[in-house]
């Protein structure tokens, strides 16, 4: 939730925080702004809306400098206006601040400053006490105003500071939001995440946990919370600028739909061994911890908690080990059976969403031994971490999740076969069986892509329904759940899934005349029960689309239009089954016109609970 971009070097820090802010709005977009030093001041631009609105509040050729903040909003505290827009700063102007996450006693700290220093607030947000804080602590040392002002903070935060008095330095600090340092010839940058720096450097340093970072045009140097100076390793960034851009695709959803059989490859190829076995780097359970597990939980949120469930099925089904999954914030709340005899698993996109990241931390204060399914690299889950399995889907940049679900799924099995072969419940033939079948799924998944074009035409047909439910049974049930979250993040669409034999439970009330409902049936062993529940929705007037294997060809009697998928082994179905669902949801959302990047009221990366 929100970005930051910083620049200080010879370019146009203008153009480039804007570009690297573009490179952000997936963390939110409610509003934008950005801080330049000129002429003695630390001037602020800022507004409401998309970047774009930023750069014509920002277009005049004079307002550019060599060093500058910039900030894209999810707003938390206050609504999202022009004032409550970052950069924030203090009374006299001399201090601009850009931030990310929360600042949990800005109340006693608001309440402090106006009593004790009689500053008048003109926001409503968290992040203006950070720069009066740093304002009355300054005193000709930047960098020393900003840890006091961090000392008196609680909360979790990433913040920019710039500040008139010192035009060649730019502060920033992490605390429990991300951050990260990029490395130039001569000019440095900070950032929220690698693609808003990806067009000027591949060498960044990962800024961990009460770090602060200082950073001149040619010099970065990172303190510890006790202001010593700590050396860091350089991350070499392997992507290339193109992943983080359309490459001509109208949306990144759709580009990142496309990008699977490729990203489904990689999760793959750096796992599987020519021989069949499983080598999980990053992953140091040995046999013995394997068979020590009495128990796993899998706790995620939104679509990496689908991905959970199948990891459920996969678990229990290769590893034979009993597995429970959660959603991280009810997680954290409850009394869960963790012990030292748990292995808990993470899974997160970004690996910053704060419920998933706060449930990693309960498991392991409790004893658990905590893997994390991860696809940004060095991102808090990661670090925290006692093995990380790293998804390698590439950057994702459209708010509603494709290939990093799929290449979940594909995480999840190798996790569980690994699982099971080490504990000698599946054979080395049974393994090398399973393992060359999900080495078919690219290919396959590239057979499903060449249906665009038909399930456009089905989205037509569609796309002015108000209600979707959707069903399956087993596996096909958890694809319910992300087909119908896809569609109603980025369409609106009242959807909801179940499933298909809870319909009769109470959902089957709402089915009427023309209903959409959505049938995954692609299970051999439970298509006859699938059938029958399709047959009572469709005895109520429902007109069903359904999802099959390519072979099974009995459902056309039934629905009023089935979508195939190549055949595949039942266990692995919800790979290749997700995917004409999110092209549903794809066109249906363009032919409504929705902003299908940035879906509204939601944000790519959740750091707030
Ligand atoms: C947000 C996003 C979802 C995502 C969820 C979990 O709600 O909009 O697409 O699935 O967060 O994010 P994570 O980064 O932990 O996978």
């Amino acid at each position: 939730m929100c970005g930051i971009v910083g620049y200080i070097g010879n370019g146009s820090a203008k153009e480039i925080i804007i570009d690297g802010l573009k490179k952000l709005e997936y963390r939110g977009y409610d509003s934008a702004g950005i801080a330049l030093y000129i002429d003695g001041e630390v001037q602020v631009r800022k507004c409401t809306g998309r970047i774009s609105n930023l750069e014509l509040a920002a277009a005049d050729p004079e307002y550019d400098s060599h060093i500058g903040i910039g900030h894209t909003r999810w707003a938390t505290h206050g609504a999202p206006t022009d004032v409550n827009a970052h950069p924030h700063s203090n009374t006299e102007g001399t201090v601009a601040v850009v931030h990310n996450g929360i600042i949990e006693n800005y109340a006693e700290l608001k309440q402090w400053l106006s009593k004790e220093h009689g500053i008048r607030f003109v926001s409503e947000t968290d992040t203006e006490v950070i720069a009066h804080l740093i304002g009355i602590y300054y005193d000709g040392d930047l960098t020393d105003a900003v840890f006091r002002a961090v000392d008196m903070m609680r909360g979790s935060y990433a913040i920019g500071v710039v500040c008139s008095h010192e035009p060649d330095k730019l502060v920033a600090v992490r605390k429990d939001s991300p951050l990260i340092a990029g490395i130039g010839k001569g000019c440095n940058f900070i950032a929220s995440d690698i693609p808003a720096l990806l067009k000027h450097v591949r060498e960044i340093y990962l800024i961990e946990n009460n770090e602060t970072v200082v950073l001149t045009k040619d010099h970065i140097t990172i303190y510890n919370q006790n202001r010593e100076e700590v050396k860091r390793d350089v991350f070499h960034v392997t992507w290339d600028a193109a992943s983080a851009e359309k490459e001509g695709y109208e949306h990144f959803m759709l580009k990142e739909i496309y990008d699977q059989p490729k990203a489904i490859e990689e999760t793959l190829n750096r796992r599987l061994l020519p021989d069949g076995r499983i080598r999980l780097d990053g992953i140091n359970l040995t046999r013995e911890d394997i068979e020590n597990f009495s128990r796993v939980y899998i706790v995620a949120c939104g679509t990496a908690y689908h991905a959970g469930l199948i990891g459920k099925y996969a678990i229990e089904k290769f590893a034979q080990i009993p597995v429970e999954v959660d959603v991280a914030s009810e997680f954290r709340y409850r009394e869960p059976f963790v012990d030292d005899r748990t292995l808990f698993i993470a899974i997160s996109q970004s690996g910053e969403t704060l419920d998933t990241l706060a449930a990693l931390r309960e498991a392991k204060a409790r004893g658990a031994r905590v893997l994390s399914v991860v696809n940004v690299v060095g991102s808090s889950v990661a670090r925290e971490s006692d093995d990380v399995f790293y998804t390698w889907a590439g950057p994702e940049i459209a708010v509603a999740s494709t290939k990093a679900y799929t290449t979940q799924l594909i995480s999840m099995y190798l996790l569980a076969l690994h699982m099971g072969s080490e504990k000698g419940c599946l054979t080395p033939e049974q393994r090398n069986e399973l393992t060359a079948e999900l080495m078919g799924l690219p290919a396959k998944i590239s057979q499903i892509l060449k249906l665009d074009a038909e399930i456009e035409a089905i989205a037509k047909q569609l796309y002015m329904k108000t209600q979707v439910f959707f069903i399956g049974r087993g596996t096909d049930c958890a694809v319910s759940y992300e087909g119908s979250l896809k569609l109603k993040e980025i369409s609106y669409i009242n959807s909801f899934a179940v499933a298909a034999g809870e319909l009769k439970h109470g959902t089957i009330a709402l089915v009427e005349q023309d209903t959409l409902v959505v049938a995954l049936a692609t299970q051999g062993k439970l298509f006859k029960k699938m059938l029958s529940n399709i047959q009572e929705v469709k005895a109520r007037g429902a007109y069903v689309v359904a999802v099959a294997q390519e072979s099974c060809k009995q459902l056309e009697a039934h629905a009023d239009c089935v979508i195939y998928i190549p055949d595949c082994r039942d266990e692995f179905t919800p790979i290749p089954a997700v995917v004409p669902l999110q092209f549903f949801a794809y066109h249906v959302a363009r032919f409504r016109g929705c902003d299908i990047d940035k879906p509204k009221n939601l944000a790519k990366s959740v750091t707030v609970e």
